[in-house]
């Protein structure tokens, strides 16, 4: 069942005057149970695609469907209701840098009403399940990266959505932080059934976790499908480069993210 459909969107921004087209005609489907990879350059609209799936951006033309739903359709309450079905986390962290681990989870509960002994029981279950219980006190700026990273899933999670979109989720992080959120967020997906849409620019992070992927340049999908046939049989050029970036390395993608695991 697709969770996601985008269906011809386009997006394009005004800047100074000049019209900057960041989407050109996008179709894309994600099934339940996906973990989507969309990879492409910087610039290449990824980010812009991605906030066109929960109507951060809303498409110029075109439309959005989650589980059925055209969210060009809604009031923007039923949007700001849709969206709770929708978390994201970003590559960096978007912390509440004055409130401790515990309240940065507790923070999406409060706003949906939950009251304040229940919220923190609710929070420490979140921050177990991502390891990071001990860490319940301190403050953001006592924690690494990836510490910061799992408070961040923690609390995306706060809500139970259906979908986790997340932006360059590992793009600050070093290979063997990288290995371990990636492997907390397959562990996540697989506990609870979500869908999760993995926007990166590296394609070790795909072959790692995602089961499909598409291949954004220039605001257009060049290519799209399953990572091991995409991976196996690459017919895009760009397809073709972003392999061969990651093979150039030196070191084949899994060790990549995997060195001093
Ligand atoms: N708010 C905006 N106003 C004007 N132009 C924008 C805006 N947001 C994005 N763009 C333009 O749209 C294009 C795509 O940007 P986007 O941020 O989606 O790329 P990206 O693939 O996420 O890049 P990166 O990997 O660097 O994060 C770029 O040309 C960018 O300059
Ligand atoms: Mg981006």
């Amino acid at each position: 069942m697709a969770v996601i459909k985008v269906q011809q969107v386009n997006k394009t921004y005004e800047q100074k005057g000049e019209v900057v087209q960041a989407l050109t005609d996008i179709n894309l489907t994600i099934e339940k149970g996906d973990i989507y990879g969309i990879i492409g350059l910087s610039g290449a609209g990824k980010s812009t695609l991605v906030r066109c799936l929960n109507y951060l951006e809303k498409p110029t033309t075109g439309q959005v469907l989650v589980d059925g739903v055209d969210l060009g359709s809604l009031s923007k309450k039923e949007l700001r209701q849709k969206r709770k079905e929708i978390a994201m986390i970003f590559q960096h962290f978007h912390l509440l840098m004055q409130k401790n681990v515990l309240e940065n989870v507790c923070f999406p509960l409060y706003l949906s009403g939950m009251k304040k002994e229940k919220a923190r029981e609710r929070a420490r279950e979140l921050l177990d399940m991502v390891g990071l219980l001990s860490k319940a006190t301190s403050y953001p700026a006592q924690l690494s990266g990836g510490q910061k990273q799992r408070v961040a899933i923690a609390r995306a999670l706060a809500c139970n959505p259906k979908i986790l979109l997340c932006d360059e989720a590992t793009s600050a992080l070093d290979p063997q932080t990288t290995a371990s959120i990636l492997e907390l967020l397959q562990g996540i997906h697989d506990r609870l059934g979500l869908t999760v849409v993995v926007i990166t620019h590296q394609m070790s992070v795909v072959e790692t976790i995602c089961n499909k992927v598409a291949i954004v340049s220039e605001g257009r999908i060049v290519e799209d499908g399953m990572v091991d046939a995409i991976f196996s049989h690459p017919k895009s050029k760009e397809a073709r480069e972003l392999l061969q970036e990651t093979h150039t390395k030196g070191i084949s993608p899994k060790e990549e993210c995997s060195i001093g695991a």
